[in-house]
């Protein structure tokens, strides 16, 4: 195995927990990877010999991206839809059908083309673990290639059949189609099972049934609830114990202690908003509450078409009340929390080497220059990208 120390790293971010701040920041210090791991930490000048060496000349490093919810697996886009929002139409749950369509009309090889693509984009802004859903087919054909398109790219994957019911089926019949002929055939590409549970697409009784069917195959659940208005959803995840629950834009107080008590991370999304024109969730809310928090991008074509966590930690930090220290925290530790995962969203011995190095000295700057390309190189389990 070969070994690589970065050295002059003006911050480096650990999200050590057994550190005193919440980044868990060194500063002045030396990062070892040996292999796909991290190897070794701590101040500069105490940095062991390797076989490679970088000298980062004062950036910042941080742990990759953790986008932890994504729907990358589509056709065509909606940019006229997005236009008409902007000129004063509400967002509704119905333009998911536009982009079924178009999904249902791509060949596997446009879809994975395509989803190469978003992929890159991501890597190029940071982001070292994806998780994809799928969702853009609703047929069990369509739903299977969904995800083994997916399946090649992360093994994050999320079969989100319950997504709308597609036209010229009734819920009932849709239901059974997704919790059984459905989720047979997808199971061998899936880790995770999802359900919109929204007014206009499946209510409390119906995800139940969805998550149920998904866990006796050995899936593990995870909602989207509660964006665009109040709902069940939240409180279901919490009484599930689901390890994510998604959007969480309309709360009342008994959602926010449901989630405090279950442990539930509450993953928000915040280029929805952006792009529907809504009010943004209320980050503050949450945390002063002592709800874990994630962020990811929720990138699809129809509520939310940014690939750039970047962005989204500066919009959480300009509107949903959050300091760049928890932005950050919860764009990388929080999408791991998100995903079960230890190995990711950190940087402390053993961990996986996914590293983030800034063009700046701190990741304040993250959003203090919004729509600046800060993202001077990604390394994922110890390689160079
Ligand atoms: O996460 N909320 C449901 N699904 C997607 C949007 C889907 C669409 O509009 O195409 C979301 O926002
Ligand atoms: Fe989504």
């Amino acid at each position: 195995m070969t070994a690589t120390v970065f050295t002059g790293i003006a911050e480096l971010v650990t999200n050590d927990p057994e550190r005193d701040d919440l980044l868990g920041v060194h500063e002045q210090a030396a990062l070892v990877v040996e292999g796909a791991g991290v190897a070794w930490i701590g101040p500069a000048a105490e940095a062991p010999p390797a076989d490679a060496a970088y000298d980062l000349a004062g950036r910042a490093v941080l742990p990759g991206f953790v986008d932890s919810h994504s729907h990358l697996v589509f056709g065509g886009d909606r940019a006229p839809e997005f236009a008409a929002r902007m000129a004063g139409e509400p967002y509704a749950a119905g333009g998911i059908r536009t982009t079924v369509a178009a999904t249902r009309a791509a060949t596997d090889e446009q879809l994975t083309a395509h989803v190469a693509r978003l992929v890159a984009e991501m890597r190029r802004q940071g982001t070292t673990t994806v998780e994809i859903k799928s969702g853009y087919g609703l047929s069990v054909r369509d739903e299977l290639r969904s995800l083994a398109v997916a399946h090649q790219f992360t093994d994050e994957t999320t079969f989100l059949g319950a997504h709308v019911v597609p036209d010229g089926t009734t819920p009932e019949e849709y239901v059974d189609l997704v919790t059984g002929p459905m989720l047979e055939a997808v199971r061998p590409y899936a880790r995770w099972i999802d359900v919109f549970c929204e007014r206009g697409a499946f209510d409390e009784d119906q995800a139940r049934t969805v998550l149920a069917a998904g866990a006796a195959t050995g899936l593990r659940g995870r909602l989207h609830a509660n964006q665009l208005g109040p709902g069940p959803g939240v409180r279901l995840a919490a009484e599930l114990g689901l390890v994510a629950v998604d959007h969480c834009t309309h709360l009342d107080d008994a959602d926010v202690d449901a989630l405090r008590d279950s442990g539930t991370v509450a993953t928000l999304l915040p280029g929805v908003e952006f792009s529907t024109r809504q009010p943004y969730p209320d980050a503050r809310r949450l945390l002063d509450a002592g709800v874990r928090v994630a962020l990811a991008s929720d990138c699809n074509p129809g509520s939310s078409y940014t690939s750039s966590m970047p962005f989204c930690v500066a919009l959480a930090v300009r509107e949903m009340g959050m300091t760049p220290a928890e932005a950050v925290h919860a764009a990388t530790a929080g999408g791991a929390a998100a995903l079960d995962r230890d190995d990711v969203g950190r940087l402390t011995v053993g961990s996986r080497a996914d590293v983030l190095v800034l063009d700046a000295p701190s990741h304040v700057h993250l959003a203090y220059r919004p729509g600046v390309p800060l993202v001077a190189g990604t390394w994922v389990g110890g390689r160079p990208i």
